[in-house]
């Protein structure tokens, strides 16, 4: 693992195009494997549009030779010569699992392989796979493009020398910061933010004030850039629901308990932007047109 040049990628949705990015800008060759072609056309046009605004300071040359080191497949064993593996993929245990096994079928024992979860143990989808000492968490941020900040988990079993490792690959990423953080339900910024963001929802289910005056007032009020329920329709609402149900399974503790309002507007298919409507987003609906 002394030189990371390939990376594999697994999954190419709001995270893994990001990730994909900041990777390829790098210099480093990135495979990404999602599971069928119309998710890799939709990767594909996400990556482009993120490189317009990570790159829009390069020339059209660089940011082509960015765009030529991101090769995406539905064929797994195409990771199979990479030195470093991420797992992006759905918020999911299981699914999760499946796909480190199936990586770990395909790449070298000891090639480290890292999850970008934000809310399963990296200690439990390590457990069982051969070799967990070279499983970690690399929890990027969303966009991963514009947060200059990872943070390295080291489960129960990880070895030394992959944290050590994943701290010099971080630190050759675009003026990024490495934190290493040990497993924990939410790691370090998650912990913090579910709770915010899971009583700005429910504050908004008490009609405390509207969608926009929260933002506002959060935004201008704490001095941070982006508000909450903005922030919501980014992430997207099923992946804020998956993850703070994972830290409410994991803890008992409720202030992860989904709110109410965030399990109706999952149930509607009000996801965020990848739908079009979220607490802040409200597009047209096509049916209506
Ligand atoms: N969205 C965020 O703000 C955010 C921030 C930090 C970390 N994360 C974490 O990143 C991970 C991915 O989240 P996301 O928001 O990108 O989710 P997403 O739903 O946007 O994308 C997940 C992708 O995984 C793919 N996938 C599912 N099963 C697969 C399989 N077997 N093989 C290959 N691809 C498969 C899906 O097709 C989809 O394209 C999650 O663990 C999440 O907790 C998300």
């Amino acid at each position: 693992m002394d030189q990371i040049t390939q990376v594999g990628l697994i999954g190419f949705g709001t995270m893994g195009t990001g990730i994909a990015v900041v990777l390829a800008a790098s210099g480093r060759s990135v495979v990404v494997v999602d599971t069928d072609q119309e998710r890799l056309d939709r990767g594909r046009a996400a990556v482009e549009s993120l490189c317009d605004g990570a790159l829009r300071d390069s020339s059209a040359a660089e940011r082509e030779a960015v765009l030529s080191r991101i090769v995406a497949t539905i064929d797994l064993a195409q990771v199979a010569s990479a030195d470093l593996v991420i797992e992006a993929v759905t918020e999911d245990f299981d699914i999760k699992k499946n796909v480190l096994s199936s990586v770990a079928g395909v790449i070298g024992s000891n090639v480290p392989i890292a999850s970008a979860t934000s809310a399963q143990s990296i200690t439990d989808l390590a457990a069982g796979l051969p070799n967990p000492g070279r499983i970690a968490g690399l929890h990027f941020f969303n966009p991963a493009p514009r947060h200059p900040v990872v943070e390295v988990i080291r489960g129960l079993e990880t070895h030394e020398d992959v944290v050590d490792s994943l701290v010099t690959f971080v630190s050759t990423l675009d003026k990024t910061e490495a934190i290493v953080v040990n497993d924990s339900p939410g790691f370090l910024v998650t912990s913090m933010l579910f709770p915010y963001l899971n009583d700005v929802i429910q504050a908004l289910d008490d009609e405390l004030a509207s969608a926009e005056d929260l933002d506002l007032a959060l935004k201008l009020g704490l001095g941070y850039k982006v508000g909450p329920l903005e922030m919501l329709d980014a992430a997207g609402l099923d992946v804020h629901l998956q993850g703070t149900s994972a830290l409410y399974a994991a803890t008992g503790d409720t202030r992860y308990a989904p709110p109410p309002l965030l399990r109706r507007m999952v149930a509607a298919g009000h996801l965020g932007a990848k739908t079009g409507h979220g607490f802040r987003i409200n597009e047209p609906r096509k049916d209506n047109a």
